[in-house]
C-alpha cells in the first residue's frame, strides 16, 4: 500500500497554525496532540497536520476534525476536546 493510500483511510485532524490561533494556544497544542495520538495509539486512524488559516481567526484557537471545527476552547480544555473528538467520531 502506498503512503497516499495509507493517508487516505485515516481521518484528518487539522490544527490551525495561523498567527491568531498560534498565539492563542495552538503553538503548545501541537505537541499535546502529537503525544495524545501516540499515547492512545491512534497513529493508524488519524492523520494530523497543520494549516495556515481556517478563516475563523476571531474564534480561535481552531481545530478541525473531518468537517467539524472545534473552536475557542482554552488550552486547559484541549485534552477534553481531544477526548470528545476521538470518542465520538472515531
Ligand atoms: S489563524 Fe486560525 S483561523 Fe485564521
Amino acid at each position: 500500500m502506498s503512503n497516499k493510500n495509507q493517508k487516505d483511510h485515516k481521518k484528518e485532524l487539522i490544527i490551525c497554525l495561523g498567527s491568531a490561533c498560534f498565539s492563542r494556544g495552538n503553538k503548545d497544542a501541537v505537541n499535546t496532540i502529537k503525544n495524545y495520538i501516540k499515547e492512545h495509539q491512534l497513529e493508524d486512524k488519524v492523520y494530523f497536520r497543520g494549516c495556515h488559516c481556517m478563516e475563523r481567526c476571531q474564534d480561535g484557537p481552531n481545530l478541525k476534525f473531518e468537517d467539524k471545527i472545534f473552536t475557542g476552547f482554552p488550552s486547559d480544555r484541549l485534552l477534553y476536546v481531544l477526548d470528545e473528538i476521538f470518542h465520538k467520531y472515531l
